[in-house]
């Protein structure tokens, strides 16, 4: 097992696939905006850790410039604004276009020359991106991008024997969203789920070890929502 490159990997959902990447075999570079987080997964998990700003294309370059192959590279950095259409405001726009679509961009164009045959890319979208919901403005435009990023991906690397594919949460409790999914409102949402309970970060972690796995050689451009069934439809209203 090679090198693999977690963005966003200082809590939530990098850590764990961080944690679960590395339970496979694999050699942890932990990347975060925020250094102490990103440096606490590494150290769990005796990898290396780097500070870079995905929307940052000169701090994406200097990322690449320090790391020789990489097997894996899961684009998980992502942010969203609570705030409708109505409220946001452009700088809110461009920060999150910036971050969930050409952080993704700019991380694949610059890894992907030190990936090999044989290696996969992972990215974050969300089951958002399928089934919209009120009062995250552009968030779930964003996530559309990332999904039609990464067939693009999968067709321009495919000659390469490079898979690209991307996991859609649905509900999942992370650092990022237990305002929202924890207590009574957490209990309420939950009640939604076809399978009836918002998710752990693991359950989206062992879907991404799969799509990073040789088990999933064939299976590229692909879109998996792991969202307890919320996009087939809402268990209750
Ligand atoms: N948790 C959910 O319910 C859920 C649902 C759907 C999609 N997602 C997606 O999964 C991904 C992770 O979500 P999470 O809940 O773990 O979020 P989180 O907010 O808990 O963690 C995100 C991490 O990304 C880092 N980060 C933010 N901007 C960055 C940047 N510009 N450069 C580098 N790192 C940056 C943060 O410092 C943080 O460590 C995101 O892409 C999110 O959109 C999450």
């Amino acid at each position: 097992m090679g090198t693999a490159v977690v963005t966003g990997a200082g809590q939530g959902l990098g850590r764990a696939i961080s944690m679960r990447l590395a339970a496979d075999g694999h050699h942890i570079v932990a990347v975060d905006l925020i250094p102490d987080t990103a440096a606490s997964t590494a150290e769990m998990l005796n990898g290396e850790w780097r500070q870079c700003d995905v929307s940052d294309p000169e701090s994406v370059a200097a990322l690449a410039d320090s790391l020789d192959q990489v097997e894996v590279l899961v684009n998980n950095a992502g942010i969203w604004i609570f705030a409708g259409m109505d409220a946001m405001t452009p700088e809110d726009v461009r920060r999150v276009l910036e971050v969930n679509v050409m952080g993704v961009f700019y991380c694949t164009q610059a890894l992907a020359p030190l990936m090999g045959p044989g290696s996969a890319i992972v990215n974050l979208s969300s089951n958002a991106a399928y089934s919209n919901s009120p009062g995250v403005g552009i968030y779930p435009p964003s996530k559309a991008a990332v999904e039609s990023f990464t067939r693009q991906t999968a067709l321009e690397l495919g000659a390469r024997g490079i898979r690209a594919n991307a996991v859609g949460p649905g509900m999942i409790l992370t650092e990022g969203t237990q305002a929202n999914y924890e207590g009574e409102m957490g209990r309420r949402r939950a009640r939604a789920v076809p399978l009836g309970r918002n998710g752990y970060p693991e359950d989206i972690a062992d879907v991404v070890g799969f799509l990073a796995s040789d088990d999933a050689r064939y299976v590229t451009g692909q879109v998996i929502y792991v969202d307890g069934g919320l996009s087939a439809g809402r268990a209750a209203l």
